[in-house]
């Protein structure tokens, strides 16, 4: 069958910027479903042949040398452009009947993509069902949701709800672009598709997991939006939490969307509920000294650009293992990174200068950039008596696969296309996450908050993050990536 993905906010950034360019990509590989469309449309008057104009322009420079005349010629056919509101009735009756005229010899899969403003969300899904562009009697109808999914549980069931009076479960699909990320669908294939890691992933092997999501970026231009979102909304409600829920989950018996999604709801219920005294005990804030100097920041804000959570799981595989969730910009490099931290030996019975300092293992799954996998043991280091060093096996994708791995959208716009939502998030699993981080937010912003700790950028956080782990007798595991 035929595709036709529908771009609500055609003129914006993340069309410009990431879907048309996953497009091409797809295009140029080969592997964009035999007869798609793309139909754009925003208030801006472009024709078909202004807007592929201007996307030719804009897709050049995302792809690099991976764009060619030649290639673009291929997909730019596939592409056209009508002009419309979306707050307006009348403009989903014209979309309608153009998507009508369009597929009239063969009806098609339609995905209608809201890369819109997070206001429009509401509208737009009011509007495709009064338009009757979400039945799926001729073909699958589905729909695809943008971060950020509400800012807080009331407003993300709102959504759900709203989205929900028009479209069945089965047609959302919400986008959290990590998990259409390589490494991270890799997260299941090491522990499910190997039989040797699985029976150490526990509590009887595992002391602490600590969980990385650290960037060079500053805010930049972003106040509007980060001011009110800030770090627990920007990064751990969605791309922290499903790393951590990869990284907790069971073996789901089927790769099949359910099944998974299943098993990482399991984690998100079995997080232990927080209290005031909880978050104040386990969690750290922090803010880059420059960010109340960013244009259009509130130069006495509070907003957090760092932020360290401890989670504590309760079920069987992880009682009294802490879960570290960390994130900040303005970091001194960009590296997202999951980090188990093995248990002490039981024994130690060299009686050596190198014990004093005695690292336990540690694994590493490198999430980005030079994406790969450190796993670090001690090694008798030769000639030198029993002195024990640690030393590292290291496998990095870029060595052991050919070409680049694909940027995150090509492989999620392929999925929406095939019908398949493994890598998307459910609407109790997002509400779920918002029920976690609810909690810490509200103390947050509140007169009980921890002390909001300055940091200098090129920091790893305000000291008090490093104090806060030595305090629990932990260290984080502070290094710009471990693989290159
Ligand atoms: C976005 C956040 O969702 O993810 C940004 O809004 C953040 O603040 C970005 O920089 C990080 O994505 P990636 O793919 O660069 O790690």
């Amino acid at each position: 069958m035929a595709h036709t993905i529908v771009i609500f906010g055609a003129s914006g950034d993340l069309t410009s910027r990431k879907l048309i360019p996953a497009l091409y990509e797809l295009s140029r590989k080969g592997r964009l479903p035999e007869g798609t469309r793309i139909v754009g449309t925003s208030r801006t008057e472009y024709t078909d042949e202004s807007w592929r104009a201007e996307l030719a322009d804009s897709t050049a420079k995302f792809v690099g040398d991976r764009f060619s005349e030649e290639n673009w010629q291929n997909f730019a056919p596939a592409i056209h452009y009508l002009p419309g509101d979306i707050e307006q009735a009348d403009s989903f009756q014209r979309l309608a009947a153009y998507l009508d005229e369009l597929e009239e010899s063969q009806p098609a899969t339609r995905v209608y993509y809201l890369s819109t403003a997070p206001r429009f969300y509401q509208p737009a899904a009011a509007h495709l069902g009064a338009a009757n562009m979400a039945e799926e009697s001729r073909a699958p109808r589905r729909i695809v949701i943008e971060k950020p999914f509400g800012t807080d549980l009331d407003s993300a069931r709102q959504l759900n709800e709203a989205v929900h009076k028009v479209f069945a479960e089965h047609q959302v699909y919400r986008i959290d672009h990590y998990l259409g990320k390589e490494t991270v669908s890799n997260i299941l294939a090491f522990r499910f598709a190997n039989t040797i890691f699985e029976p150490v992933w526990n509590r009887n092997y595992i002391d602490h997991v600590q969980i990385t999501a650290a960037e060079e970026v500053t805010i930049g231009h972003r106040a509007g939006f980060y001011e009110t979102a800030g770090v627990l909304r920007d990064m751990f409600q969605n791309h922290l939490m499903q790393l951590f829920t990869l990284t907790a989950m069971e073996a789901p018996a089927r790769f099949e969307a359910d099944s998974v999604r299943d098993e990482k709801v399991k984690v998100l219920r079995a997080v232990r509920p927080m209290r005031e005294e909880d978050v104040v005990a386990s969690t750290v804030r922090g803010q880059y000294r420059s960010y109340r100097d960013e244009p259009n920041v509130d130069r006495r804000s509070n907003t957090s650009t760092f932020g360290a959570v401890k989670l504590s799981v309760d079920n069987w595989r992880w009682q009294g293992v802490p879960f570290y969730l960390r994130s900040l910009k303005a970091s001194s490099c960009r590296t997202t990174q999951i980090v188990i931290q093995f248990r002490q030996p039981p024994h130690l019975m060299f009686d050596t200068e190198s014990v004093k300092t005695f690292e336990a293992n540690r694994l590493i799954l490198q999430i980005q950039p030079a994406e790969g996998i450190q796993l670090q043991f001690q090694t008798k280091v030769p000639d030198a008596g029993m002195k024990l060093r640690m030393t590292d096996l290291d496998f990095r994708f870029r060595t052991k696969f050919a070409g680049d791995l694909p940027e995150a959208y090509q492989r999620l716009l392929l999925d929406v296309m095939q019908g398949d939502a493994s890598l998307f998030s459910r609407s109790d699993e997002v509400e779920l996450a918002w029920g976690i981080i609810d909690p810490i937010q509200r103390v947050w912003d509140s007169s009980s908050a921890p002390p909001l700790g300055l940091y200098a950028e090129g920091d790893w956080g305000p000291v008090t993050s490093t104090a806060w782990m030595q305090q629990q007798g932990r260290q984080w595991f502070d290094l710009c990536p471990v693989l290159h």
